[in-house]
C-alpha cells in the first residue's frame, strides 16, 4: 500500500453537509457531473423505492446531468442462491425506471446489467490488489447483510462485492452517486480506491475522480405494518405493479391506531403519520394540513384519503408500465443501447489503466 491512511467508514454527519454543498453545484453546474447509481436485480421496486430514490434520479437526469444505471446482477450472488428469477427481474426493473420518468429517449441515460460488460468487470482484479482484507471485514453494511442472510456459509463474494461496486461506479468516472445511508460504507471504499490507484499506478494524477454520495433528501418510508422501512421482504410493500384494487386491499389492512382525530406526529404516532406522509407525497399537500382536513374522521377517512391520492398519483406510471410490459422488445433494446455504451466507456478506462499500469504492449 502506497499510503498509510485509515479507511473511514464512520462520518455521516460531514456525508450530510457534503450532500448539501452537492446539491447546490448540482443545480448550478449539471454539466460537470456524471451520476452513476444502481439496484441490484431482486424483484421489482414499490413506493417507497419510488419516493425514496427513483424521483430524486428522474430529477437530477432531467436537470441535464449525464446518468447511468448500473443493475448489479452478479451482486445478488453475494447473500442468496437463487438465480432463476434474475433475467426477468432485470427487465421489471428497467420498466419500473422508465415508467417512473427515466426517459431513455431524452439522451444522456443508460442502463445496463453490469454482468453484459467485461471491460468494467475486469477492473475488479486490480482494485483487490488495493484495499487490505481487514479493511473488507470491517465492512459494516457487509456485516448487517452477513448477519441478515442467515446462512451459515458465506461466499468471498459477499467480502468483495463492494470492490466490484467500485468498478461499477469508477468505470465510467462517475462522480455523483445518489444512495441511501446503508451505502455509505461502499462509497468510502470507492473514494479510497481511487486515491490509492492515482497514488499507487498513476504519479497522483487524476485517472479516477473520487466520487460523492448523495444523500436522498426523501423521507423515510415505513411499511404499511408502520414498524419499520418498507420493503417487499417484509411483506409491508405497495408494489409499482400492483393494481389499483389491490392497493385498496392492502391499504385497507395498513396498521393505524386507536385514537379518532388524525394528527401528524412521526414520534408518537408512526404508523398513521406515515399513511399522512404518503398521501403528502402523492398531493403535494402538506401532512398536517391533510390531517386537519381528515380530522375527527378516523382511520377509516384516512385509508381512503390514501387509497384515492395513490391511485390517482400512480396512475399514468402503471399505464405507462403496463404498455411497457407488452413491449418488451423494446425494453430489451433500451438494455442493448445501455451495454454498448457502457462498454465503449469501460473499454477506453481500461486502455488507460492498463498503460499507467504499465501492462500494455
Ligand atoms: N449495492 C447496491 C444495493 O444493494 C447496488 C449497487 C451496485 C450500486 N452497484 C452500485 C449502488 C453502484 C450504487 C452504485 O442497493
Amino acid at each position: 500500500m502506497t499510503t498509510d491512511e485509515k479507511l473511514n467508514y464512520g462520518t455521516f454527519e460531514a456525508t450530510v453537509e457534503r450532500s448539501k454543498e452537492l446539491e447546490d453545484n448540482l443545480q448550478k453546474n449539471p454539466e460537470n457531473y456524471k451520476v452513476l447509481t444502481g439496484d441490484r436485480p431482486t424483484g421489482r421496486l414499490h413506493i417507497g423505492h419510488l419516493f425514496g430514490s427513483l424521483q430524486n434520479r428522474v430529477r437530477l437526469h432531467q436537470l441535464g446531468v449525464q446518468t447511468y444505471i448500473v443493475i448489479a446482477d452478479y451482486q445478488v450472488l453475494t447473500d442468496r442462491d437463487t438465480f432463476e428469477n434474475i433475467s426477468e427481474n432485470i427487465k421489471q426493473l428497467t420498466i419500473d425506471y422508465i415508467a417512473a420518468g427515466l426517459d431513455p429517449e431524452a439522451g444522456n441515460l443508460w442502463i445496463f446489467p453490469h454482468s453484459h460488460v467485461p471491460e468494467l468487470n475486469q477492473l475488479l482484479l486490480p482494485f483487490l490488489t488495493l484495499v487490505t482484507m481487514a479493511e473488507l471485514d470491517r465492512n459494516p453494511t457487509v456485516k448487517e447483510e452477513i448477519v441478515a442472510s442467515g446462512q451459515k456459509r458465506i461466499n468471498a463474494g459477499m467480502y468483495t462485492y463492494p470492490v466490484h461496486q467500485a468498478a461499477d461506479i469508477l468505470f465510467c468516472k462517475g462522480n455523483v452517486v445518489p444512495v441511501g445511508k446503508d451505502q455509505l460504507p461502499h462509497l468510502e471504499l470507492t473514494r479510497t480506491i481511487a486515491r490509492r490507484f492515482n497514488e499507487r499506478f498513476a504519479g497522483n494524477t487524476t485517472v479516477f475522480p473520487e466520487p460523492q454520495p448523495l444523500l436522498s433528501k426523501a423521507p423515510l418510508i415505513l411499511g404499511l405494518d408502520g414498524g419499520q422501512k418498507m420493503s417487499k421482504s417484509r411483506n409491508n410493500a405497495i408494489m409499482l405493479s400492483a393494481t389499483e384494487d389491490e392497493t385498496v386491499a392492502l391499504i385497507k389492512k395498513a396498521k393505524t391506531d386507536s385514537q379518532r382525530l388524525i394528527t401528524y406526529d412521526p414520534e408518537k404516532r408512526p404508523e398513521v403519520s406515515n399513511l399522512l406522509m404518503l398521501i403528502s407525497l402523492s398531493t403535494g399537500e402538506t401532512p398536517e394540513a391533510i390531517a386537519e382536513r381528515i380530522g375527527d374522521g378516523g382511520a377509516g377517512q384516512l385509508k381512503k384519503a390514501l387509497t384515492e391520492s395513490l391511485n390517482e398519483y400512480l396512475r399514468p406510471l402503471r399505464s405507462r408500465r403496463k404498455e411497457l410490459e407488452e413491449n418488451m422488445d423494446y425494453v430489451r433494446d433500451v438494455l442493448k443501447r445501455g451495454i454498448t455504451q457502457a462498454r465503449a466507456v469501460a473499454e477506453s478506462t481500461l486502455e488507460e489503466v492498463r498503460k499507467v499500469m504499465n501492462m500494455d504492449i
